[in-house]
């Protein structure tokens, strides 16, 4: 079976008392590996910028780091025992480049890449299809030594990683992802500094963009020339709201946000040129002199899907003396990022599905013919088992169950979605969060490792077995 569905999306046959889903629909759930892996010195992996930043006093909550994690390096049959159990048909997971490659261009390790080999086998024989992301963060330290991703050299090097991986892999790995969220890589990496590397410097964050779009183009270039079947990129699309629709000023703050956050990576993946607009802003930040002729068409592969990661809206407006959001959209002096409004997750980040069903509608409308995936979806919420061991998540339940809903919606306004992925199987590393944030729908004792499936497993188990939601 592929994670892919090879049918478009159509609307679904739903039943009285039901909200179905395509047939084929993926149903599946996502981790990445510095968030769950541990064994952070083990089988020869060499250190990441996030070994590096988390060691960092002041960068991460009460300095956690990933060297034990939810030690998923050791418990993976465990692991995959669960996700069998839950149903899933697919698991997204990634590679860690630091234990490809320690020293980042130098040999391949092997050791490395035995681990994943034991993984995808296990996954396979519990009938559950892997779906690989390359790159989620762990970017080799080396690398960062000599600027990371405001390197070109970052970008090419990453193409014979993507094909070290595929050629122990490929046999049984259909579908790939180049990178997770290179707007987080860029942005948090090199503008505001919140994550991993931890640099602060605009024009850092948009050589970062270009290096990541380079990447991500001669991955799939690579992949492609070995053979990979299903290539793609996950993405953290903004759904960017105007805080008054009537308002052309507000409409403009949108279109600079999304700009910033949406067409500076679709519009070249997808269109291969970075927009006018886009182009114009970065004048303020030193230009372009990153970009070489023929770059765009380099990024400009054909992909077949888009991962799509979401979580939370941005509503954005043009208001009098608004600082902006200088740190993670350099140059928005006079936009008001509103504050959150109802109901919030413990990250703070405001819950309103039909943000979703907007975005989707809107990337299938102006990036036609891509079929669609959502790569991530979940919440942070403060859960532990009560005394009766049981989870009782029933607000992640309610937000899982509100952005189903929304996809449904999406489908049924005639978006491609093929399937879904919740984030995050495990509790586990949240960045510059550490473990104080639980996205897991199974919980994580990080003193004794027990894993403990909360009540959204099971609500999730029973979706995918009926292949929809109960009205
Ligand atoms: C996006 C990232 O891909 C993932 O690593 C992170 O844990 C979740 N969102 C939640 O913040």
């Amino acid at each position: 079976m592929t994670a892919i569905a090879t049918q478009p999306a159509s609307a679904s046959q739903d039943e009285p008392g039901e909200l179905r889903f395509p047939a084929g629909f993926v149903w599946g759930a996502a981790t990445a590996a510095y968030q769950i892996e541990g064994a952070a010195n083990e089988d020869g992996r060499g250190p990441s910028i996030w070994d590096t930043f988390s060691r960092t006093p002041g960068k991460v909550y009460r300095g956690h780091t990933g060297d034990i994690a939810c030690d998923h390096y050791h418990r993976y049959r465990d692991d995959v025992a669960i996700m069998a159990d839950l149903g899933l048909a697919s698991y997204r997971f990634s590679v860690a480049w630091p234990r490809i490659q320690p020293d980042g261009t130098g040999p391949v390790n092997h050791r490395g890449l035995d681990f994943y080999d034991r993984l995808v086998d296990e996954l396979i024989s519990h009938g559950i299809d892997p779906v690989v992301t390359l790159y989620h963060w762990d970017l080799p330290q080396t690398f960062e030594d000599r600027g990371g991703w405001t390197n070109r050299e970052t970008a090419e090097a990453f193409a014979d990683y993507a094909l070290a991986v595929y050629g122990r892999l490929g046999d049984r790995v259909k579908t790939w992802t180049t990178l997770n969220e290179p707007w987080c890589s860029a942005y948090l990496g090199y503008s505001s500094g919140r994550h991993a590397p931890g640099v602060q410097d605009p024009a850092a964050a948009f050589a970062a963009v270009h290096h990541l779009n380079l990447a991500h183009g001669l991955g799939v270039a690579a992949l492609r020339s070995a053979g990979a079947q299903t290539i793609g990129i996950t993405l953290n699309p903004a759904s960017v709201l105007p805080l008054d629709e009537a308002s052309e000023a507000d409409q403009a703050a949108v279109r600079l946000v999304d700009g910033l956050h949406n067409r500076i990576f679709l519009d070249p993946i997808v269109k291969g040129e970075y927009p006018a607009d886009v182009l114009e802003h970065l004048e303020r930040f030193g230009g372009t002199p990153w970009l070489r002729d023929g770059d765009t068409a380099l990024i400009n592969q054909p992909i077949d899907v888009l991962g799509v990661n979401f979580y939370s809206p941005t509503y954005v407006g043009v208001r009098e003396g608004a600082p902006g959001n200088v740190e993670e959209y350099p140059g928005t002096e006079g936009i008001e990022f509103r504050e959150p409004v109802g109901p919030v997750t413990d990250m703070g980040w405001q819950i309103e599905p039909s943000a979703l069903t907007k975005l989707l509608t809107r990337i299938g409308r102006d990036y036609p013919g891509l079929p669609l995936l959502i790569t991530e979806n979940g919440a942070a919420y403060p859960d532990g088992p009560g005394p009766d061991e049981r989870v009782t998540d029933t607000l992640r339940v309610n937000y899982l169950d509100g952005h189903l809903r929304a996809c449904h919606d999406a489908i049924s306004n005639g978006v491609d979605l093929r399937g879904y992925f919740v984030w995050s199987l495990l509790d586990n590393f949240e960045w510059a969060e550490g473990y104080k944030k639980r996205f897991g729908i199974v919980h994580v004792d990080y003193m004794s490792q027990r894993r403990t499936p909360k009540d959204s497993a099971r609500w999730y188990r029973e979706v995918i077995r009926r292949n929809g939601l109960a009205v």
